[in-house]
């Protein structure tokens, strides 16, 4: 036993310190995933050990962490898989697919129910958490893109409630309040996210957007619009005769653990007069509160950090908008296009200052997989490259502007 804990936890800790932090999503994603497979495991183990000798009120719990188990070790490895690219990460869609998974989740319920009748039912109960594995697959497939952290906050809740159930089949009241606490802020977070997206909670989870996806403009696909780069001459000279500057950071910052160098740039246009503040989106990275991990680590001062509602205002008489690895956040199709698997995904407002530097490699799509017609723009400039050797050349060219 002590063995099994002691490799248990070495495992833990080589993912923690090993694991990039830019993977955490799909590491979170994973642990939920070996969580919900020890508490089905435990759920599973009880029921044998007991040999048909369940009580009804045992069982309620009993089958209540086994379904949900099943579910969150399916439905969690799924989230991994398309996080880490082994499943496309785009919504896999076909009809009838809600009714299906609508039908398949009541006769998970109905079992369940069946099971508190009928205890002893061994058939009932592996149906149950085989008809729980199932559901878990199939309630993630539909789900792509910007959707994805929602679900994961809301599997996060499923592998609580499940752990909580497991602690009123063991009579263990650490296991019941912890799983609680679990189930309970994953549930609120998953609402608080979709909420932040200007998605509907219910939509999320069946709302299969990639029937919408396939209408918007595919990233990549061939186009006649051209986009205009930027030196790191005439980037550095807008940015230092500018007399203000929103800095939106996005993934791609911290890809190129670029933070610190932002935190250069950021002073010395200060330095120049110009007013200099972080624009930070709700889902901008890949984990919550991402940006504001990476900039307070870069000794950021935190009243420099505004959230989105608080600086979309202000783009309109900010001189540039400084784009840094974000993509998504920016994309003026959630606004505008209807076809748009992120229409109503409330974005910065990065295209209404009065000229954008973005700051990225390639014309590679973001998270979302789409284009991104703020790159088009007139006013918009991309400067090609590693954001973090970027912002280096930046910081020595406007140190000379
Ligand atoms: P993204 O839309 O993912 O765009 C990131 C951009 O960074 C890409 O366009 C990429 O372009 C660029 N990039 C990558 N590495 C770079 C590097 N080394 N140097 C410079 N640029 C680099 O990012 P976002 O705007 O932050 O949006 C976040 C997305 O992730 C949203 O769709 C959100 O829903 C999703 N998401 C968020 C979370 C949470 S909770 N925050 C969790 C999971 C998913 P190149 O490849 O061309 O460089």
């Amino acid at each position: 036993m002590t063995v099994v804990v002691f490799l248990g936890s070495l495992i833990g800790a080589a993912m923690a310190i090993w694991m990039p932090m830019t993977a955490i999503p799909q590491r979170t994603a994973i642990s939920h995933s070996f969580g919900a497979l020890a508490a089905t495991l435990v759920g599973i183990a009880h029921f044998l050990e007991a040999g048909g000798t369940v009580g009804h009120v045992d069982m309620a719990a009993l089958g209540f962490e086994v379904m949900f188990g099943a579910l969150t070790i399916t439905g969690s490895l799924m989230a991994f898989g398309k996080l880490q690219g082994l499943v496309p990460s785009a919504p896999i869609t076909y009809p009838l697919q809600n009714a299906t998974n609508l039908s398949l989740f009541a006769l998970a319920v109905v079992l369940y129910i069946y099971l508190i009748a009928v205890p002893s039912s061994a058939l009932a109960f592996f149906a149950m958490v085989a008809v729980g594995l199932t559901v878990g697959v199939l309630i993630v497939l539909p789900i792509g893109g910007a959707d994805m952290p929602v679900v994961i906050s809301l599997l996060n809740s499923y592998a609580g409630l499940a752990s909580s159930a497991t602690g009123f089949v063991l009579k263990n009241n650490v296991l019941i309040i912890a799983g609680a606490l679990d189930g309970a802020s994953g549930f609120l977070l998953s609402i608080l996210m979709s909420r932040a997206m200007n998605r509907s909670f219910t939509n999320v989870l069946f709302g299969a957007f990639g029937s919408v996806a396939e209408a918007g403009p595919a990233a990549g696909a061939a186009t006649d619009k051209t986009v205009k780069s930027i030196s790191v001459d005439d980037a550095a000279v807008q940015l230092a005769y500018a007399g203000s500057v929103i800095i939106i950071p996005g993934y791609g910052m911290a890809v190129a653990q670029a933070q610190h160098q932002v935190r250069e740039l950021a002073e010395l246009i200060e330095k120049r007069g110009a007013e200099v503040r972080f624009a930070i989106h709700p889902v901008a990275g890949r984990m919550p509160g991402h940006m504001n991990v990476l900039l307070a680590e870069a000794n950021v001062p935190y009243d420099k950090l505004v959230d989105m509602e608080d600086i979309n205002a202000d783009f309109s008489h900010t001189d540039v908008a400084l784009v840094i690895g974000a993509n998504d956040v920016v994309n003026p199709a959630a606004r505008n296009d209807r076809a748009s698997p992120i229409y109503g995904m409330p974005i910065l407002n990065a295209d209404q200052a009065h000229s954008v530097i973005v700051l990225k490699r390639s014309m590679n799509p973001g998270f979302a997989q789409i284009e991104n017609e703020l790159f088009y723009d007139s006013k918009c400039s991309l400067l090609f490259g590693d954001a973090k050797a970027s912002l280096t050349k930046l910081v020595a060219e406007v140190k000379t502007a």
